[in-house]
């Protein structure tokens, strides 16, 4: 869950982030956030609890670190040794603001894809927070996504494109001749469609590990004997309501 504040501060980084990345696009941009805004600034970044910021707000909150991790990893493939050359910063981040942009549904009262679940017995079964909503049209995000961008006359070009439309890697078997060339003519021309994809996938798996620490008491792994004390010791006393079963769970270590 994100504080209201958060939800607020998010929403300001990400408009104050396209009047700056994006000065040639800004009008059309505006645009299309002005019109979506109501939907966006609450809507989540997924419908099930375990996948990824499955709560108000999550969206924006997932871009912003989409395009964040995107551009640390940038900075490490290149102090690494990789080509970074074929694209711009601004279509990097350009590709990264928009890679999920389809989540947000069609324009229009009563077009989101993300309906909240009412049904308690889902939400505390499936972990389903929200439902699809049945009366849009099904569609694979990034379709939607370039859809939305072309619909409010926002150009991008087609290393924009491609890294939209293939950001989700292997996971989407549409993406697998682009990923597994046959020829070095067919090979990706730059590395923005693998950059893009580990840094959604590196967003998702942080947002993943910050739900399920606050799910249970954190795993911990610990080394020795003493480590291993403290680690219990401190579950217990950050968690009192957990009481006996820890208490017993500390003298078992206490006795090894
Ligand atoms: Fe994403």
């Amino acid at each position: 869950m994100l504080e209201a504040e958060k939800i607020k501060s998010n929403w300001e980084e990400y408009r104050s982030r396209v009047n700056n990345l994006f000065p040639t696009r800004a009008t059309q941009l505006n645009r299309l956030y002005d019109d979506l805004e109501d939907r966006m600034v609450m809507m989540p970044a997924s419908s099930i609890a375990h996948f990824h910021n499955a709560f108000a707000g999550g969206y924006v909150d997932h871009v912003l670190r989409v395009m964040d991790c995107t551009n640390k990893l940038y900075e490490a493939w290149q102090e690494m040794g990789s080509d970074m050359s074929g694209y711009t910063q601004e279509e990097m981040m350009f590709a990264a603001m928009h890679h999920d942009l389809g989540k947000v549904g069609f324009p229009g009262d009563g077009n989101e894809v993300y309906q909240i679940e009412t049904s308690d017995w889902h939400r505390k079964n499936m972990g389903r927070m929200y439902k699809h909503n049945e009366n849009i049209p099904f569609t694979m995000v990034p379709d939607l996504s370039i859809w939305l961008l072309q619909e409010y006359d926002v150009k991008m070009s087609w290393t924009e494109y491609q890294a939209i439309k293939i950001h989700d890697g292997m996971y989407d078997d549409a993406n697998k001749p682009y990923f597994v060339a046959r020829s070095a003519q067919a090979k990706l021309k730059t590395n923005l469609p693998v950059l893009l994809h580990h840094g959604d996938h590196m967003a998702a798996q942080i947002e993943f590990e910050r739900w399920r620490n606050n799910q249970s008491p954190k795993a911990v792994a610990p080394k020795s004997k003493e480590t291993k004390s403290n680690a219990i010791k401190n579950l217990a006393e950050n968690n009192p309501d957990i009481g006996k079963s820890i208490s017993d769970i500390f003298s078992s270590f206490n006795q090894d």
